[in-house]
């Protein structure tokens, strides 16, 4: 495997560039008819975001040495399929939120109708980027479709997100919880290290494992911080309304467990993900500050 000097924080602006650019020029233009359905996806996409899937899906490539250009397909496809889901997330149906990266959430700034359709353009978007993939390991394509939507269906996001509704004011055990997160949020964010993975030719099963275990762990981190932010955020700084899970008597770990016990559980989860990596050596050092940034991000 490749060794790279770890200035990966400093590689962050270009990677999220790279990604910015790839979504505007996936996204239909605003001048297009129908003019408020595409302004709307635009907005939804294109209105800030950390782009936190994307950075992994191009630190996962750094630690296989795959070709940024092949990755943009994966990086560009979840975040659209991200986007969609934020954008539904925040509906009066759903978390019925009014903010999201500091601007009104879709529906407040259009009207719900048309985030219903924007959301839903978004997510066959994301699904023509990935068949539009330039030259790749064979059968790439279509492993990264099944990879992307099984990680956003019924047994991945979606089903994760019906389960949270579920189980507002009901007392889960951890697992149960950690089923949820894993499903609602694990499941794109490991698909973001797979998709690497899928195009790296000739990944041994060990590597493969390995990354595959930290992409859990990193996705289960990701959710519980989430939700230790919207405990201990302010709203001008996490971008959304603070304290919106306790409003909604959501199931999250620090409402069932506590803020401490749930720093500690991320704790632990970006611990056993750092020891996934320890097999690559200094390739793994973008991945393993990404890791350490899901925990100890302010938003
Ligand atoms: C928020 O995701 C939704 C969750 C799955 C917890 P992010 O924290 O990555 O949101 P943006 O894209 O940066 O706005
Ligand atoms: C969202 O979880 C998970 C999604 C699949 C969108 P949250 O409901 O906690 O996300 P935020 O806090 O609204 O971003
Ligand atoms: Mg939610
Ligand atoms: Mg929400
Ligand atoms: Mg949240």
């Amino acid at each position: 495997m490749c060794a790279l000097p770890n200035a990966f924080k400093d590689r962050i602006a270009i990677y999220t560039t790279r990604v910015n650019v790839g979504l505007d020029a996936a996204l239909p233009l605003a001048t297009t008819r129908p003019r408020r359905l595409h302004d709307a996806m635009r907005y939804a996409v294109l209105n800030g975001g950390k782009r936190v899937r994307p950075l992994l899906v191009y630190a996962t490539g750094e630690c296989l040495a795959v070709e940024p250009d092949l990755l943009d397909t994966p990086a560009v496809a979840i975040e659209l399929i991200h986007a969609f889901s934020l954008v539904h997330d925040d509906l009066p149906a759903m978390d019925d939120d009014d903010l999201r990266r500091g601007k009104p959430t879709v529906h407040k700034q259009y009207d719900e109708a048309t985030a219903i359709l924007a959301a839903d353009a978004l997510q066959p978007l994301a699904f023509s980027v990935l068949a539009n993939l330039p030259e790749a390991p064979a059968g790439a394509a279509m492993q990264l479709v099944r990879l992307i939507t099984d990680a956003c269906g019924s047994t991945g996001m979606t089903g994760g997100q019906s389960i949270d509704l579920d189980a507002e004011g009901r007392d889960l055990s951890a697992s149960e919880l950690e089923h949820m997160y894993s499903l609602k949020t694990g499941a794109l964010i490991h698909a973001c290290i797979v998709s690497a993975c899928l195009l790296r030719k000739e990944l041994s099963s060990e590597d493969a494992n390995a990354l595959d275990q930290f992409g859990r762990n990193v996705g289960l981190a990701f959710q519980i911080k989430d939700d230790i932010l919207d405990v201990e955020g302010e709203t001008e700084v996490i971008g959304k309304p603070a304290g919106s899970d306790a409003s909604r008597n959501k199931a999250t770990y620090p409402a069932l467990f506590g803020l401490d016990a749930s720093r500690s559980r991320c704790d632990e989860l970006v611990d056993n993900a750092l020891e996934n990596l320890s097999r690559f050596g200094v390739a793994a050092q973008p991945l393993e500050w990404l890791a350490r940034y899901i925990i100890e991000r302010g938003r």
